[in-house]
């Protein structure tokens, strides 16, 4: 189906078709000197915290987990508003999802005092999602695990507990403190995926000052090999066999150079894109602001530090009306989105959650009501302001 406004459109151009030239003419397309560029260069925005580059959310998701030594028997909590990759990372580890309730309809992030609730001494990892490039609230969160890590102290039990950010949303986003999201807690991930800010078909990135976190993740990234094959071709000796070691069974999660290249040229243009996105938004949330039947979630921004502005969220009565809207956007040749079917309602965890656990009241008013409005930066304020037009007409048409 053809639209008039697509939900997002790339940020590309010439420079991107050059970085994918320079990468074909140079004849090395996998993780090379681009990979360690990009590394680099991400890293800066991170205020220095070292970073990975992988070839998915996905697989950045799972490696940070995987390497915290998650497995049979944790759990970890998690918000059930969230895109499937956050918790089937934790299934791929043997370990449980809890899911827990987001803190209100107009800050859908992780409730800091749900997690209190759902922690049990066999939690391992807390897993906040930066919705629509928005802080969770890391104070609240780490507030708790410092209270739970000296209770565990006290009570000589030896599980360790963690943060880890889902940052998948929130490429150059910081909280109000000013804190680069994804580089607050033990580990942050970010994806590369068409649809991001950052948009290089696919690809991820791992962030941690830990530095021994750091080091097995970048073994783990590359079948727990010591020796990368950039590396042997740069300085081969002739003794190939003998210069490298396997220190554990790890796994194929490289990115392509070409992935690195086009990261690269798009963190080159991230300054403008989320300031183009940013504006965006305030102009949806002005037009919006106070009209019945709409609830803005995040509806001050400023408060907020720097959000990446991933998405443009709104909320509508209820369920049926939101079905209505997106149908007659859809044949006004607007698209949308939905971020996101809870995951507690979908077959797999449904099954595998027990009923104690499916109390997110809020979670599931806010899916019901939530539609996904169109938000890229080749978007001019005349395409948004045709948008809220005809969001409006079919909202009070009837
Ligand atoms: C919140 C969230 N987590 C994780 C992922 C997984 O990232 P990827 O698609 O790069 O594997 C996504 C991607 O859509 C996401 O939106």
């Amino acid at each position: 189906m053809d639209f008039k406004y697509y939900v997002f459109d790339l940020d590309y151009g010439a420079e991107e078709l050059q970085a994918v030239r320079e990468v074909l003419k140079d004849r090395w397309l996998t993780m090379g000197p681009r990979t360690a560029q990009f590394e680099k260069a991400f890293s800066k925005w991170l205020d220095g915290t070292p970073c990975a580059l992988v070839s998915s959310g996905t697989t950045a998701l799972h490696l940070a987990v995987y390497a915290l030594g998650l497995s049979r028997g944790d759990e970890v909590i998690l918000p059930s508003l969230t895109f499937a990759a956050t918790a089937n990372v934790v299934v791929q580890c043997g370990a449980r999802c809890v899911f827990a309730d987001i803190e209100r309809l107009d800050v859908p992030l992780l409730s800091p005092s749900e997690v209190a609730r759902k922690m049990t001494p066999r939690t391992r990892i807390i897993i906040p999602v930066h919705y629509a490039g928005f802080s969770a609230d890391m104070e609240g969160l780490s507030k708790i695990v410092k209270k739970e890590k000296s209770r565990r102290k006290k009570a000589g039990e030896t599980r360790p507990l963690y943060i880890v950010e889902d940052a998948a949303h929130a490429a150059g986003a910081r909280d109000s403190q000013g804190r680069p999201l994804g580089a607050i807690s033990d580990a942050g991930c970010f994806s590369l995926f068409s649809n991001k800010n950052i948009a290089a078909g696919e690809g991820g990135i791992i962030a941690t000052k830990d530095a021994s976190l750091h080091k097995r993740i970048l073994l783990l990234r590359s079948h727990g090999l010591t020796r990368q094959t950039w590396e042997r071709h740069k300085d081969y000796a002739g003794d190939q066999a003998y210069l490298y070691d396997l220190m554990e069974p790890g796994f194929n999660y490289r990115p392509t150079e070409l992935t690195a290249a086009l990261a690269l040229t798009q963190l080159e243009k991230l300054p403008r894109i989320n300031e183009t996105r940013k504006a965006l938004f305030l102009r949806a949330h002005e037009r919006l602001k106070g009209i019945s039947g709409v609830a803005l979630p995040f509806a001050e921004p400023a408060s907020w530090g720097k959000p990446s502005y991933h998405i443009l969220p709104v909320l509508l009565p209820d369920e049926e009306t939101r079905r209505r809207v997106a149908k007659s956007l859809a044949k006004e040749g607007v698209q949308t989105s939905h971020h996101y079917r809870p995951l507690h309602t979908m077959s797999y965890y449904r099954k595998k959650t027990p009923r104690a656990e499916c109390d997110l009241r809020r979670t599931e008013e806010y899916a019901a009501r939530e539609i996904t409005l169109p938000l890229h930066t080749r978007l001019s304020f005349a395409d948004m302001d045709e948008i809220i037009n005809l969001m409006m007409k079919a909202l009070f048409s009837n």
